[in-house]
């Protein structure tokens, strides 16, 4: 087993002007879960195939352990990838399937036995060992190309959106598989997704990427309680994080008609980005409050999505925009108030950011304001 290091790996793809991953930094753990993500065409699996060696790396370096393999060949670097589409093939049993990589590599056939069987137990296939693969559900296809990897013992696995072509339930069903089996084989992972929830769920850390930049790295609840910007702040959570920039006065930050007091390490940078500030505050961060309560914020009622478990008010801000106002009238606000009593569609609420919940970013640059 091995750590991985992006040092400086930096690709630009012929033909294009713009680096589709532009200098990742980026240093993982010796069995470490490690879940890339981010939006389409952000970088996730052109860092991945530089990492397996299938892209070329124009700058920097990529190292496995302590060994540079920036020029070497994708078969004599010990990894292992799973795709999205892991076409098994039809011909062949399911043993065929996870031994032919050792078979093309000269293993013999007792080790390759012995390999495959273990990994079966694993993977819960053992009775399907003598199918093919048209006599399997997606989830055991799935657990197959999952087998291929395991079976050729690398120091690395690298799976790209490996769950995307699962229906939901069992998508949901195998990331956990996926996430538990990971731990007991204990090696170094790297896991490409879009899906934000897949990346809070399976990783040990998750590292997200915008438009070929790291943009920030850490666990998952450094990630959801601390995000260093306001893309990540976007990204992480689900329903999103409620996100306005609002203009300054007086040492407050005037929210649809409503003047909330700002802590007073976030005036500098409010002054010197034009008196504006950018504040963000997750659906679970506001409380339904009275309307005389200073500091209220009316919401009008659009939607009311219940969960059963959990009850999402869509609203938007209720007062009239103001001359002081930055964000459209309109803008959408998600609150998550008490499934047993939600309140009527159409009707309008007031609500309160619980102090310290805020998160308060530059409104020039994005960048979280630090309360240190
Ligand atoms: N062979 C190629 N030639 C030119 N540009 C490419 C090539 N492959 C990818 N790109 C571009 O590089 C950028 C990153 O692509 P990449 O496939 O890494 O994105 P991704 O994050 O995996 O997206 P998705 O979630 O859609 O799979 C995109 O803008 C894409 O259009
Ligand atoms: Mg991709």
């Amino acid at each position: 087993m091995a750590s991985v290091t992006f040092d400086h790996a930096t690709r630009t793809y012929p033909g294009t002007d713009r680096p589709a991953v532009n200098d990742l930094n980026l240093h993982i753990e010796d069995g470490e879960f490690l879940v890339l993500v981010g939006p389409s065409g952000c970088g996730k699996s052109t860092s991945l195939r530089m990492l397996a060696g299938l892209e070329d790396v124009n700058s920097g370096r990529i190292l496995i352990g302590d060994r540079d393999v920036t020029n070497v060949q994708p078969k004599d670097r010990d990894i292992a990838m799973v795709f999205q589409n892991y076409a098994l093939y039809p011909h062949m049993t399911v043993a065929e399937n996870m031994g032919f990589a050792l078979k093309i590599a000269g293993v013999d056939k007792a080790e390759i036995k012995k390999r495959v069987e273990e990994a079966a137990k694993i993977l819960d296939l053992t009775d399907y060992l003598e199918r093919k693969p048209k006599a399997l559900s997606g989830g055991q296809r799935q657990r197959v190309a999952m087998g291929r990897a395991i079976v050729r013992q690398p120091q690395v696995f690298l799976m790209d959106e490996p769950l995307s072509n699962l229906d939901a339930k069992l998508r949901v069903q195998t990331r956990t598989q996926i996430a538990s089996l990971q731990r007991r084989l204990g090696v170094t992972t790297v896991y490409v997704t879009h899906d934000q929830t897949e990346a809070l769920t399976m990783g040990d850390r998750i590292a997200v990427l915008k438009d070929g930049y790291l943009q920030q790295v850490g666990t998952p609840r450094e990630m959801y309680d601390t995000p260093a910007n306001v893309f990540v702040a976007g990204f992480i959570g689900s329903p999103a994080m409620n996100i306005g920039t609002f203009n300054v006065t007086d040492d407050v930050a005037l929210i649809g008609g409503s003047r909330v007091p700002l802590p007073s390490y976030v005036l500098g940078q409010a002054a010197a980005a034009g008196n504006k500030i950018t504040i963000g505050f997750r659906p679970e961060a506001l409380d339904i409050v009275p309307a005389e309560d200073s500091g209220a914020i009316p919401v009008y009622v659009n939607l009311v999505e219940e969960l059963g478990s959990d009850a999402f008010v869509y609203g938007t801000l209720a007062t009239e925009a103001g001359a002081d106002q930055v964000v459209p009238q309109g803008q959408e606000v998600i609150v998550r108030v008490n499934p047993r009593a939600v309140p009527e569609k159409g009707s309008v609420i007031n609500v309160k950011i619980r102090p310290g919940q805020e998160h308060i970013f530059n409104a020039e640059t994005g960048e979280r304001i630090a309360s240190a």
